[in-house]
């Protein structure tokens, strides 16, 4: 633990005519004309230091073990990393040169270590050749010539070439939605960015960085960046001003391009997606932005655009500052999906400003942020339709916990992550709905809602830019409320904080979503009426589910689901009686609705199974469906290893090897 660093400069360039590399599956019928290589650009300038003053990646309280890097907690210097120009010789390579400079501490070691990954070949700097640390990453070992005094300045320069890893994803044309030109993306959360630059890839640190890309006529590049600028030569400038961890630096390289929706937001899209994608969020976004600034504080970023991604892209949503990556099935022509935003602007503060120090402490990003997106939703859209949202989230811990049993240890808030162990594969509902549990007890035991916004205000200010642990949070509650801290609410038998981070189970408090009873309760009885064992038409059609939102839908779907497999001709009347679900083109419908189809083994309709995954690849959608087909029949286990076949090229390489892991295709390891 002896050096840590403050900021990366990334320089790409992108040029015809050499091709862009493609790698044929059964997504890339025909081999594409278009091209592109990467000249390198040297680069290498000195931006200033950040400090912060939160646990880092090491040993002690807070140390992050998933990282094999020497980064510090304490001090920062500075640092300066550029990166540039893809091979010319092999196929989806991004030769790149990273420089940078960082202060040493007292005692520091004669080495510095990186976090890289196997498919990063270095080929200059690291002295010694890279070290394997995990099977998700390895350590860049750089001797120094001595051990560094107290305060030097170290600039390192690195030269190395990113090839497919994990955090860099190489599309041809086929599987974009224009299907003209081939488009690449970076996904940094968790710890795929060492596969894209050599870094201290823990959220602990927290740097600024400047890049220069490069790219062809008519590609586009974008980045997570405040300020973004076109230069001559189709060449793009960015620079992100505010000390961010690595996993939050993103780059998009594509045929893509933006209309506004607001003063300060704007959507972008490849050009046959844009009309819809402005036509989703025209003139929302800044009533979400205004409402988030009003009850947490100052929005630090600049911008707030949206990216709208190819239909494999992994996640709903992805918080890359400036910047949302977000998949194309929110484009569901009627806002409904606007959650997910919601979602990732509440990011802004919690999670982007405020990050977690490790992932086992994930929870402190994705928890606070379910209890920030609900807050802003009942400003905007009130009550009863905010508690209808925190029901179906409420539903999704329930179908998680009842999954992996109560006392899996990954049903704790604090997980243990122990070294070795990939922080992606702890993903799960826990840190996002047990932690918004958590969050409205805080709440609850301060029992006034305006307080609590301005604790959650203060919160931000007080740990705005660093990385934390649910320590210096409850630590911070406990200071900002003596009284509570006098009456020892901390230690409530059954409700302790200590149980509440680190005992596994149902959340020993569930906030009160009551007030959406209005919107529950007919869909309860419609499910209720489509459960019994001989129907009651007249009950049900009597039912006029035409104006009910998707979210009601949604919930409605849960509780069929719930209750299947209904008895035996029901479902199918059901799909008969109302095209509005069993037709539907929303992605949350029609997730619910395949979910029904293989819980019934409805044969008629595993045709939709098969076109919803074939249609995109989000892990949340295609997790659940795989474990159905296989926890289900001949012909469902059968129906999944045909669709993973034809889809895995398409796939992120993480949701992949999960698949793979649930068909029985791999090694635990995957
Ligand atoms: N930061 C997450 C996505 C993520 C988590 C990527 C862990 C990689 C590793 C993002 O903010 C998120 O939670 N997205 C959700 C949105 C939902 C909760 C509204 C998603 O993708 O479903
Ligand atoms: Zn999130």
């Amino acid at each position: 633990m002896d050096l840590s660093c403050p900021s990366l400069t990334l320089l790409l360039d992108l040029v015809p005519p050499h091709p862009w590399p493609r790698i044929p599956s059964p997504w890339m019928s025909t081999p594409s004309g278009s091209s592109m290589y990467f000249p390198r650009i040297p680069h290498g300038s000195l931006t200033p230091g950040h400090t912060r003053s939160s646990p880092g990646a090491g040993h002690g309280p807070g140390a992050d073990v998933a990282s094999a890097s020497s980064a510090a907690r304490g001090r920062c210097g500075t640092c300066t990393w550029s990166c540039a120009s893809p091979s010319r010789r092999r196929a989806r390579r991004l030769r790149g040169r990273a420089r940078w400079s960082c202060a040493a501490r007292a005692g520091a070691a004669a080495e510095l270590r990186l976090d890289a990954h196997p498919s990063l070949a270095v080929s200059r700097a690291a002295l010694l050749p890279p070290r394997p640390f995990a099977s998700y990453g390895s350590a860049l070992h750089i001797a120094l010539p001595q051990p560094p005094r107290a305060g030097q300045l170290l600039t390192l320069l690195i030269d190395y070439e990113a090839g497919e890893g994990p955090g860099v994803c190489w599309l041809s044309p086929e599987q974009t939605a224009g299907k003209q030109k081939p488009y690449m993306y970076t996904q940094g959360q968790a710890v795929l960015n060492r596969s894209f630059f050599p870094c201290f890839d823990t959220p602990s640190v927290k740097f600024t960085y400047s890049a220069t890309v490069k790219v062809p006529e008519g590609f586009t590049a974008v980045m997570s960046a405040t300020s973004w600028e076109k230069q001559k030569d189709n060449t793009f400038v960015f620079k992100m001003s505010q000390p961010i961890p690595s996993y939050l630096i993103a780059l998009v390289v594509g045929d893509i391009v933006s209309a506004d929706v607001g003063p300060r937001s704007r959507v972008w899209a490849e050009p046959c997606l844009i009309e819809a994608a402005k036509k989703e969020y025209d003139g929302v976004i800044e009533e979400f932005l205004v409402v988030g600034e009003k009850l947490f504080g100052p929005y630090v970023w600049g911008r707030y655009d949206i990216l709208f991604m190819p239909p494999s892209f992994p996640f709903g949503g992805m918080e890359n500052p400036c910047l949302t990556f977000v998949t194309p099935c929110l484009l569901a022509g009627d806002r409904s999906l606007v959650d997910v935003i919601i979602h990732e602007i509440s990011h802004s503060w919690f999670g982007n400003l405020v990050t977690n120090a490790t992932w086992g402490e994930f929870w402190l990003n994705e928890g606070f942020t379910m209890y920030a997106q609900r807050r802003i939703t009942t400003e905007v859209y009130g009550l009863p339709y905010t508690c209808l949202e925190a029901a179906t989230g409420r539903a999704l811990l329930r179908q998680h916990m009842d999954a992996t049993g109560e006392d899996h240890p990954l049903n704790k808030l604090r997980v243990v992550i122990e070294p070795g162990i990939n922080p992606d594969d702890t993903y799960n509902e826990t840190p996002y709905e047990k932690g918004y549990c958590f969050v409205s007890y805080l709440a609850h035991l301060v029992g006034n809602q305006s307080k609590f916004d301005a604790f959650l205000q203060a919160y931000v200010n007080r740990f705005k830019f660093q990385s934390i642990t649910a320590d210096d949070t409850l630590g911070f509650f406990l200071e900002y409320f003596p009284e509570l801290k006098e009456k020892g609410v901390d230690s409530i038998p059954g409700f302790e904080f200590d149980r509440w981070l680190n005992t596994p189970g149902w959340p020993p408090y569930l906030p009160d979503l009551s007030p959406g009873q209005q919107l529950m309760r007919p869909a309860d009885e419609l499910a209720e009426l489509w459960a019994a064992d001989s129907l009651n038409m007249e009950a049900i059609e009597a039912v006029d589910i035409t104006g009910w939102r998707t979210y009601q839908l949604v919930y409605f779907l849960d509780q069929v689901l719930q209750k299947s497999p209904l008895p035996e001709g029901n479902l199918k009347r059901l799909s008969k009686m109302y095209p509005k679900i069993s037709k539907a083109q929303n992605a949350e419908l029609r997730l619910r609705w395949c979910q029904i189809i293989l819980k019934n083994n409805l044969e008629a309709e595993y045709s939709k199974v098969k076109d919803f995954l074939h249609s995109q690849g989000k892990q949340k959608y295609t997790l659940p469906l795989y474990r159905a087909m296989w926890g289900g029949s001949e012909a469902t286990r059968a129906l999944a290893m045909e669709t993973f076949s034809a889809t895995a090229p398409q796939l992120h390489v993480n949701v992949q090897n999960y698949v793979k892991k649930i068909l029985g295709l791999a090694a635990a390891e995957a």
